[in-house]
């Protein structure tokens, strides 16, 4: 593909989701700075869009886990939409986009698949699962741990109309910048010799 070509790109946008291209971009600009055999978590996948963007771009011999229970969230419920074919739908996605083999799906809850993770262990965390405030709280008090020093962690919709993340972000204390849209990102101090 030539650099001019935007056909991927304009395909990218026709998987559902919420994730835009001025996001899609930064997160991507992140991504490409972590070191080969990086180890890269997403809890909250829906059907594979920043999944998509994040797993584009990962260094060599990297991968991406994809953690999701594939039932949809709470908002989801309640505007109706169709979640019954979530898992299929993702994973005809990242087939599509041929980053399947850079992808590790885990189709259990962000409380669960926290277990399976070592303490430092991890890169970088995009978090995107349940917006409410208990949620977002329980899922920064889990993953926050396994993020390695010098690693990264991303929130998207931090911003007011969803508030129990913005909350959940400043009660457990770290301080981040806005760094596309309502993309949030903090990096973890290394300790200081
Ligand atoms: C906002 S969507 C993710 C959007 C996706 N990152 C994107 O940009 O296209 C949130 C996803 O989180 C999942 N989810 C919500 N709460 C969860 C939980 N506690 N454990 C696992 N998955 C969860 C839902 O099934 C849904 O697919």
């Amino acid at each position: 593909m030539s650099r001019y070509d935007f056909t991927t790109i304009l395909e990218w946008d026709r998987i559902e989701g919420w994730f835009n291209l001025p996001q899609a971009v930064t997160l991507q600009t992140i991504v490409k700075q972590l070191p080969p055999r990086a180890k890269v978590v997403e809890l909250g996948s829906y059907k594979g869009r920043s999944s998509v963007a994040i797993a584009a771009v990962l260094p060599a011999e990297s991968i991406l886990y994809c953690v999701d229970h594939f039932q949809g969230s709470e908002e989801h419920i309640i505007s109706h939409f169709d979640v019954s074919n979530l898992l299929a739908e993702f994973t005809q996605n990242i087939e599509k986009f041929g980053v399947k083999d850079k992808i590790s799906t885990l189709v259990m809850t962000t409380s669960e698949a926290a277990t399976k993770f070592d303490s430092e262990s991890v890169d970088l965390v995009f978090l995107d699962a349940s917006h409410d405030y208990d949620s977002v709280r329980a899922d920064l008090l889990n993953w926050y741990p396994k993020i390695k020093p010098g690693g990264f962690l991303l929130c998207d919709d931090y911003e007011v109309g969803w508030s129990g993340v913005m909350r959940a972000i400043k009660t457990v204390g770290l301080a981040g910048t806005v760094i596309a849209e309502s993309l949030w990102m903090h990096q973890k101090p290394k300790p200081s010799c």
